[in-house]
């Protein structure tokens, strides 16, 4: 079986001021009425898969349990020290369960809209996790965005999948246009398939330091329940870092699904939520004649009613209202910053 375990410890700035440090966006509803970590879950349920698991942060604890109902475990981070510990976290988790287990290892955050797509491309990484791979889902770029690990296809390696010849996470702007113009190159998913001996070993291999003490964490972590909290204590050692930067840059035993269409988005900024979001006009405020317009409030914000905007983007809560051209959605953490200065 397939275990997989959702990544729930980001931030999400730049999807203020829905999504603030008590509620970040993977607890938000953002495209559909579920929320995002809803989403994720409904997309790794059937038989190919376990029970799963969310790696979050602790203060989110009850909204994690919330949306993860009987069966499923949930371990609590003090603090986030990155993506890299949570993988490691990820395979001592599944191989307790089984040994021979294979982890799916995935973000709260994404939007996929083709689901059973999705699910066939997670079941073509299979073959090549069993060989002992670690294997991302390789998405056809759509430009030189530099937020985004680039990886570089090798040798067919079974049905539907490659080796890795290159795995660059975030490029700089001149090189992610160098690797868009030579074609050859697909944007990394955030989503890994492998099996949990396999991670573990090339963490001992590439983040050595990393391993031991993630391991010292897990194993003084208290248990209560389907809950494993790890404390600051035995957690603070951790260091920090990406599992792209930690392992998959680094390793010779990454492959890549591909091709992969699945209407894969990160929904980095407030710009993917209107274009992807199913109601683009939250009900209860009044718009006419706005087009290309994402109109969201949440519960205590007032109504809002607009009249001919074009590619904008307003959100309101109880208490701030973000209103910007949609094509300036990456400034939203100008705005954070300002307010952290601000105290
Ligand atoms: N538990 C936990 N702890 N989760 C975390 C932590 C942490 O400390 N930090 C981040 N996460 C979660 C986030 O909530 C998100 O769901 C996921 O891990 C990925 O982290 P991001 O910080 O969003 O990564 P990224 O977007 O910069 O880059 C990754 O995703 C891209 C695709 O969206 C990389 O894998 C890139 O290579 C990839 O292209
Ligand atoms: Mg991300």
């Amino acid at each position: 079986t397939i275990i997989p375990v959702i990544m729930a410890g980001g931030s999400g700035t730049r999807l203020w001021p829905l999504s603030r440090k008590a509620r970040p966006k993977q607890f938000q509803p953002l495209i559909s009425e579920r929320t995002m970590l809803d989403e994720t879950l409904a997309r790794v349920t059937g038989p190919a898969f376990g029970p799963a698991a969310v790696i979050g942060s602790a203060p989110h604890a009850e909204m994690i349990a919330e949306s993860l109902g009987e069966g499923g475990r949930i371990v609590l981070e003090p603090f986030g020290r990155n993506t890299a510990p949570a993988a490691i976290v990820a395979a001592l988790l599944a191989r307790e369960t089984d040994p021979d287990s294979l982890v799916l290892l995935l973000p709260a955050d994404h939007h996929i809209a083709d689901v059973p797509a999705f699910q066939e491309a997670v079941a073509r990484g299979v073959a090549a996790a069993e060989k002992g791979y670690l294997v991302t889902l390789g998405i056809t770029p759509e430009g030189p965005e530099t937020g985004y690990g680039y990886i570089k296809r090798g040798e067919p390696l079974t049905e539907g999948t490659f080796t890795v010849a290159q795995f660059v996470e975030k490029p700089d702007r001149p090189t992610a246009e160098r690797y868009i113009a030579e074609g050859d190159y697909a944007w990394n998913a955030g989503i890994f398939l492998y099996r949990a001996g396999d991670l573990l070993a090339e963490a001992e291999a590439h983040a050595g330091e990393m391993l031991t003490a993630t391991k010292a964490a897990y194993d003084a972590a208290e248990r209560s329940g389907s809950q494993i909290a790890l404390t600051p204590e035995a957690f603070d050692p951790v260091p920090s870092d990406s599992v792209d930067y930690a392992i998959m840059e680094k390793t010779a035993k990454a492959a890549v699904v591909s091709p992969v269409t699945i209407g894969w988005n990160d929904i980095g900024s407030w710009a993917a939520v209107k274009d992807f979001a199913t109601g683009e006009i939250a009900e209860g405020n009044i718009a006419i004649d706005c087009t290309d317009t994402l109109i969201k409030t949440s519960e205590g914000a007032p109504m809002i009613a607009a009249v001919g905007l074009e590619g904008m983007v307003v959100v309101a809560t109880a208490d701030a209202v973000l209103i910007l051209p949609a094509e300036r959605s990456q400034d939203v953490k100008k705005i954070v910053e300002e307010l952290k200065e601000k105290g």
